[in-house]
């Protein structure tokens, strides 16, 4: 049985006082049937470890693909783990698009997070473009080949697939299209690294996951959690997202 994850992602939103989201969401749902992530900014890592101890595990957003050196402004995933860390989020097509990440790029980075002992949530997701033109799979297809790296196991890989044109708009794919994705994303994992880790490994759904819509997407076959947004940031939302999920 895979165990269900609900990750948040704060993105360049958060100051110390919205910890406090943090402090009710571990006081308000830390024994939930669920497990928890939240990734707010690098600056916050170390204090959210701290404050939100075991019941909710905190995560960055991005690392870069060595340990240490001159890289001006980059944070390393052995940097992550010591604030305290034990997810990474990868190859968000913010970061794709932003920074021009290629999925080589997210490979390397993954590869990195796996040998200093995080957890990879590995994106992928297709524009509005491609899924017009029917090419879809075929995206989801190459960014999974390209971006995964060999050494995973299904305790330090997750895959979340994030439509491009969902994220942060209100626009969520039909329930069919979510669930060919997902089946899609579990037969090439199975095909790829076999039924024993292809089986295992958790996929995340992304893009306008709220509570209104949260209970029917969690009811998809191979739907196994959500990456949050906007939804993430208040502790209220998140929460009514994480009770959907544990009762899916
Ligand atoms: P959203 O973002 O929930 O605000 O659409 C999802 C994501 O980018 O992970």
């Amino acid at each position: 049985m895979r165990r269900k994850l609900a990750a948040g992602n704060w993105k360049m939103n958060g100051l110390q006082g919205n910890l406090t989201e943090l402090d009710a969401l571990a006081q308000g749902f830390g024994d939930a049937d669920c497990d928890i992530l939240i990734c707010p900014p690098a600056t916050l890592i170390h204090r959210a470890a701290l404050a939100s101890g075991d019941t909710i595990a905190i995560g960055g957003q991005d690392c870069h693909a060595v340990e240490t050196g001159a890289h001006t402004g980059d944070i390393s995933a052995q940097m992550l783990k010591d604030a305290g860390a034990s997810y990474v989020i990868l190859g968000h097509s913010e970061r794709r698009e932003d920074h021009n990440e290629s999925d080589t790029d997210v490979r390397q980075k993954a590869r990195a997070a796996i040998d200093a002992g995080l957890k990879a949530v590995i994106c992928c997701g297709e524009s509005l473009e491609e899924r017009e033109a029917n090419n879809t799979l075929d995206i989801i297809g190459g960014q999974l080949a390209g971006s995964i790296p060999d050494q995973v196991t299904a305790e330090n890989l997750i895959v979340a697939y994030e439509p491009i044109w969902a994220i942060g708009t209100g626009k969520v794919p039909t329930l069919d299209q979510i669930g060919e994705v997902h089946d899609f994303i579990r037969d090439r994992l199975v095909r790829r690294f076999g039924d024993g880790v292809g089986l295992s490994t958790r996929i995340l759904y992304g893009g306008s996951v709220k509570p209104s819509n949260a209970a029917e997407i969690f009811g998809v076959s191979n739907v196994d959690g959500a990456l949050v947004g906007g939804a993430s940031l208040k502790a209220e939302d998140f929460g009514q997202i994480i009770t959907a999920l544990a009762s899916a």
